[in-house]
């Protein structure tokens, strides 16, 4: 990792984009052969596309398996006591703290997870949405449409706007540009920790020493925070910080230390995941003009484009596993302590469950709800945010941007990945508004 990869957000998120690229810019067609021949695949093909694996463990010599059907994913995910997320835990090896709801089971897991259906409820969601979200990502927008006519959407909107959100939903103090930047820097040198090939052991090193050194500042940052807030008694909104203070479960509540330790983990779940994930919507649209003409002319259209979208191509690409004891599956005996990929993108296509599954078209109604945002007992806490957010931006892009395509004197490489998918950059051009 260069200096300059640990400065800016920008840097560190194409740092991070070339980690999961792997050797095949399009692993779909090698994801069909695959399952046509059997729906796992008795290997580690993450790692075989040659990116780090999540699932292969610290020294990478784990039996691994990968699961490239639909209804073998969905049964593995509903099934936690034999296939695990405890896996997450090491991957991570504590950069993050160990209290996570992402490796937590059992009656931890629950607690965690029913606190924040109340603080994330539909309705505070609304009432944020209406006072900050709504403004800030339409602001944002409408600003750099009015600037110029022409830029590179990742950087100057795509991997800002949802940690912009976050900020505002934690309710962190926003007014100082500089130190948002760093914040969010900080958030992707986090997740980088979990993406270390131990192949290459220097390299890894320097990745998991720069990982904890961010996460500590920003744990050490949302404490400051909290605590201030905490002593001036300013708690009474709906933005998390608050809703955390109050907290109050039958007597458990919860301290400072606590609350700081649990929005950490969740500002990296909420923010690159979200930013790739619509990425990949407006690379969708623009390379397909037609398409994107009908969503502009009818916004009844950008749900079903959004959700298309998540189906095709999920930012998400890839959800590890560790199994807790021996089991079969389609015949293939996976014994306990084995590491399993769930290839939802290979999932997300797959024939038996999908009609059609290698196009891209929001007119088709999809029996099954495509598998980017997980199923079971940890299926994503933010899908009802994150498909607010990327409607809102949709929307914000087709009101300030008209005409919106991709810039034909720059180079534009296509959604690339094996865990996570999307642009590294998507240049484009628009008319005056
Ligand atoms: C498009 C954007 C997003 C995608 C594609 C996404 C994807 C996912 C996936 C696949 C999981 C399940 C992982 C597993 O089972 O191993 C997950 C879990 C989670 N997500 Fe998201 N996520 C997104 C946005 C968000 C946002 C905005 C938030 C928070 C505000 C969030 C918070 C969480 C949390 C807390 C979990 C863990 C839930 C648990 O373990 O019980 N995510 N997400």
């Amino acid at each position: 990792m260069t200096a300059n990869e640990s400065n800016s957000i920008n840097a560190a998120f194409v740092a991070l984009s070339k980690a999961y690229t792997g050797n095949l810019a399009d692993p779909y067609p090698k994801y069909k052969e695959l399952r046509e021949q059997g729906v796992v695949y008795q290997g580690d093909l993450v790692a075989e596309l040659g990116v780090p694996s999540l699932v292969a463990g610290r020294t990478g010599d784990r039996k691994v398996f990968t699961f490239l059907g639909a209804d073998i994913c969905t049964k593995a995910l509903l099934d936690p006591e034999t296939f695990s997320s405890k896996v997450y835990e090491e991957a991570f090896g504590g950069v993050m703290g160990d209290k996570v709801v992402l490796f937590m089971d059992g009656e931890e897991h629950r607690f965690y997870r029913n606190m924040m259906t109340k603080i994330m409820s539909p309705a505070a969601l609304k009432k944020m949405y209406d006072a900050h979200f709504k403004p800030t990502i339409r602001t944002m927008v409408e600003e750099l449409a009015g600037s110029k006519n022409r830029g590179e959407l990742m950087a100057d909107l795509i991997l800002d706007f949802p940690l912009r959100v976050i900020y505002k939903l934690f309710g962190l103090p926003s007014d100082d540009p500089k130190a948002m930047d760093e914040f969010n820097t900080r958030a992707l040198l986090m997740v980088f920790g979990g993406m270390c090939d131990f192949r290459k052991p220097e390299e890894a090193q320097q990745r998991i020493a720069n990982a904890f050194k961010a996460s500590g500042e920003i744990y050490e940052q949302i404490l400051a925070v909290v605590k201030s807030r905490r002593a001036a008694g300013d708690y009474q909104g709906d933005d998390l910080i608050a809703q955390l203070i109050r907290f109050d479960d039958n007597g458990r509540t919860l301290s400072d230390e606590e609350i700081a330790q649990f929005l950490r983990p969740t500002m990296a779940a909420a923010g690159e995941t979200t930013s790739r994930a619509f990425a990949n919507v407006i690379a969708l649209l623009l390379e397909r003009p037609e398409m994107l003409d009908e969503v502009r002319n009818d916004r009844s259209l950008v749900r079903p484009a959004i959700d298309e979208a998540m189906r095709f191509e999920g930012s998400v690409s890839v959800i590890p596993r560790i199994t807790a004891k021996d089991v079969e599956v389609e015949g293939v005996h996976i014994p306990a302590g084995s590491g399993v990929t769930m290839l939802v993108g290979a999932a997300n296509r797959d024939p038996a469950v999908h009609e059609n599954p290698e196009v891209y078209d929001f007119h088709i109604k999809r029996k099954k709800q495509a598998m980017s945002f997980g199923m079971g007992n940890h299926m994503c806490m933010g899908m009802f945010l994150a498909k607010m957010e990327m409607e809102l931006a949709l929307n914000a892009v087709l009101d300030f941007m008209p005409g919106v395509r991709f810039d034909p004197d720059a180079e534009y490489e296509g959604i690339r990945g094996v865990q996570f998918r999307s642009p590294s950059a998507i240049p484009v051009v628009w008319d005056a508004p």
